[in-house]
């Protein structure tokens, strides 16, 4: 087939592809002309639609910021692969006529399991931004959590969400900054701060090295000649900071700080990065409201593994005393069906979101939360599972 396809558009190249209409015809029905980018959020029939616009409307280094993983990758990937290792097991003749996809959340209510991860600086993928996508979760009632690297400031963010979203906190190398930032959420009406904990050290992100050199806009007009640093973000723009550069990571960082962040606000306190059932035990320990179970869409530690593999000794280890949410390489309503199964609270995506951003702006937002929401909804009623609590381990076989 792809060769055919190659000699098709070697013929529609070709000068002499004018006197030839049968290769006209016949390159219109091939599955380049399917495959042809959706002109409107709304034809988008899967996220990888979006995926295909976006990377035409979003820049180069942009792309590689956003579909970067580290090292060779294979942690990106086994979140992929991860998902494939099972398959759903139906029910069938089940009453489905009353279906309610609805969580609740820390006394909110959402309308599906399926959350908005932190991503950072949102308007380098479309003007909409932070904001846009406040809009968007406002419209389909979903969970956003927004980035301390966010490009809009909370208040803006919330005012357009119309509701409580959750802080994502990085701590920085400067422990009391990463306090005042939290008041500041709480005071802005976050409902909840997830502290990330997965980049104790940095990373090394090389495709998005590589595309950023392929690039050739100047970029110094957004970045600033030092490149992107925390303090001149919106997040840290009234917190009153002076001194040395704030740096996006924090190697001190233990768990006594989670008893300090506890004694600093009255929000609900969640840990994001822990893979093992070791961490999460230490997470109810030290007083957490709840844990995700997160790999940073393969952009933390090169560990190879999948965070879908983690999910159950994490869910092991809690035993049902606080939320356990995941994410990581959800890109269709089965794989959260499957994380669910496998005991999580609520799953969220990042990329999806970000396709349906740089693609459409809040629409194609919207379009991504319709389409993943459709298709869990479909699962849910293969595996004969009307409610999210009714979708059970039962639901799975893990493929030998
Ligand atoms: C471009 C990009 C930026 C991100 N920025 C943040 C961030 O600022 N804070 C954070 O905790 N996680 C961040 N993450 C990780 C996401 O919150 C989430 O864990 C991950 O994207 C989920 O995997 P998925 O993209 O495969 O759905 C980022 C991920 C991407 C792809």
């Amino acid at each position: 087939m792809d060769d055919r396809r190659a000699f098709l558009r070697f013929l529609a190249a070709s000068p002499l592809y004018a006197g030839l209409p049968w290769a006209r015809a016949a390159l219109a029905q091939t599955p380049e002309a399917v495959e042809a980018p959706v002109a409107r959020a709304q034809d988008a029939l899967d996220v990888f639609d979006l995926q295909k616009v976006a990377q035409h409307t979003i820049p180069p280094a942009h792309w590689g910021y956003l579909m970067t993983g580290v090292d060779g990758e294979e942690t990106l990937k086994a979140n992929r692969e991860a998902y494939a290792r099972w398959e759903l097991r139906t029910r069938r003749l089940v009453d489905l006529s009353k279906m309610d996809m609805g969580i609740e959340l820390f006394g909110n209510r959402y309308a599906s399991p399926i959350f908005l991860c932190p991503l950072g600086y949102q308007r380098a993928f479309n003007p909409d931004g932070e904001v846009g996508v406040a809009r968007a979760a406002k419209a389909r009632n979903a969970l956003q959590i927004l980035s301390t690297v966010s490009s809009s400031s909370i208040d803006d963010v919330i005012k357009a969400r119309g509701a409580p979203i959750w802080y994502q906190l990085y701590t920085t190398n400067n422990l009391d900054v990463a306090v005042k930032l939290v008041k500041q959420a709480e005071a802005a009406g976050a409902a909840a701060v997830a502290m990330t904990i997965d980049l104790p050290v940095g990373r090394n992100t090389e495709t998005s090295v590589r595309l950023a050199r392929s690039d050739t806009r100047t970029c110094t007009s957004c970045h600033g000649p030092a490149g992107p640093t925390m303090t001149g973000r919106p997040m840290f723009a009234n917190l009153g900071l002076s001194g040395p550069p704030l740096v996006n990571s924090t190697p001190s960082l233990t768990w006594d700080f989670i008893r300090r962040l506890k004694d600093a606000t009255k929000m609900k306190v969640l840990v994001k990065g822990l893979e093992s059932g070791d961490d999460a035990a230490l997470a109810v320990k030290y007083g957490c409201d709840g844990v995700m179970v997160s790999n940073h869409g393969g952009r933390a530690t090169e560990t190879g593994r999948g965070t879908l593999e983690s999910l159950p000794e994490v869910v092991a280890a809690v035993k049902g005393r606080i939320p356990v949410l995941v994410d990581g390489g959800v890109r269709r309503g089965t794989d959260a069906l499957k994380a669910l199964a496998l005991g999580a609270t609520a799953v969220g995506i990042g990329r999806p979101y970000i396709w349906g951003l740089g693609a459409f702006g809040q629409p194609g937002v919207e379009r991504t939360l319709d389409v993943l929401n459709n298709e869990l909804r479909l699962a849910m009623g293969g595996v004969g599972a009307r409610t999210i609590r009714e979708i059970t381990p039962a639901a799975l076989i893990r493929r030998i």
